[in-house]
């Protein structure tokens, strides 16, 4: 990601990013000093903040003039760190944001209970709002998300995902908190572009998941602060394999399917120049740049604004990242 362009679009809504920095920070003081410690480190150690800053404008393209945005663009983050927690022990993921894992400094254990902290928090956050519409898009989404990453454990370490199934599951388990986040932010400004915010956050969503699936073969571990493979590792059907099990003669694509039904990085190399040499990485890169754009179409009904122009630029930067 452009650091520049990112602090361009958060310049945007002045101070609030920061702000929104703060709210986690002093929400996430517990009685247990374990709980303090870990939700330090994962909060510490930074995340780009997507979701919150995503409704920031929202909220603002949308009309909203007060403050909550501030406390709902927090609990969005500290959900979306609980989904991390999460997933990385299911994934078995070591590195998160340029650190050792929560489940790999301090175990499976403390990782999900950690993770359920933030979640309850989350919700004893939205609860205090007072805001009965906002508290079913969280209520709602969050169902979703779990069913997401269901759906996508289901799918694990078979060869015959279809592109359809992977779009559903993505769907889930990541446009879902982007959706969650714009709906929100809809709901506090003008609620006749609600169905606008769901519609932009889905597709962005949905593209900036399909970029993550491809920096996991084409990136760097330092770049991305995790690390690379950790998808092959764990026989994950992405759009980049999925494609290129459809391009590639059949001793490659065999070679895949094998990779994917048993995991593991053995073939880790040989599925990289595969899946860049074949176009694979090409097909999800369009895929996910119509994504982008089919999110900057949803904003048509929103009246101009620096705020609606920050989200087409975001839908713009989730598709031309780096990390
Ligand atoms: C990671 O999301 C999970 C995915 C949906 C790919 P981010 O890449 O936004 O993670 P952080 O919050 O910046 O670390
Ligand atoms: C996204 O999937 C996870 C969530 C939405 C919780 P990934 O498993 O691809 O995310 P990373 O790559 O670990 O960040
Ligand atoms: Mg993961
Ligand atoms: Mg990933």
């Amino acid at each position: 990601m452009s650091v520049n362009e990112f602090s361009r679009i958060c310049s945007v809504v002045g101070d609030d990013f920061s702000r929104v920095g703060d709210s986690i920070r002093t929400s996430l003081q517990a009685g247990v000093p374990l709980i303090n410690h870990v939700a330090d480190y994962i909060i510490g150690s930074g995340g780009k903040r997507l979701r919150p800053l995503t409704c920031l404008l929202a909220a603002r393209a949308c009309g909203y003039q007060g403050d909550t945005h501030i406390k709902v663009a927090a609990t969005v983050e500290i959900l979306h760190t609980a989904t991390l927690l999460h997933d990385d022990v299911v994934d078995e993921s070591k590195l998160r944001r340029g650190r050792a894992t929560v489940n790999a400094t301090w175990g499976n254990a403390t990782a999900v209970l950690i993770g359920d902290y933030l979640i309850s928090r989350a919700f004893q956050m939205i609860v205090e709002l007072k805001n009965q519409d906002v508290l079913e898009v969280m209520a709602n989404s969050t169902c979703i998300i779990s069913e997401g990453e269901v759906l996508q454990l289901i799918s694990q370490r078979d060869p015959d995902t279809t592109e359809e199934r992977y779009m559903q599951f993505i769907h889930g388990k990541t446009a879902k908190m982007f959706e969650a986040a714009a709906e929100s932010g809809g709901i506090l400004g003008n609620k006749n572009l609600r169905g606008a915010m769901v519609h932009y956050a889905r597709h962005m969503g949905a593209a900036f998941q399909i970029i993550d699936d491809v920096l996991d073969y084409m990136s760097t571990s330092t770049e991305l602060g995790k690390n690379v493979g950790d998808d092959l590792a764990e026989g994950k059907p992405t759009l980049p394999l999925i494609q290129a099990m459809k391009l590639t003669p059949e001793k490659d694509a065999e070679l895949i399917r094998q990779a994917i039904r048993t995991g593991g990085l053995e073939h880790l190399q040989r599925i990289i120049q595969i899946v860049r040499e074949c176009g694979a990485v090409d097909y999800a890169h369009a895929v996910a740049s119509r994504e982008s754009q089919l999110a900057i179409a949803a904003l048509d009904p929103v009246p101009d604004s620096p705020y609606k122009q920050a989200m087409i630029d975001l839908a713009e930067l989730a598709l031309n990242r780096a990390h």
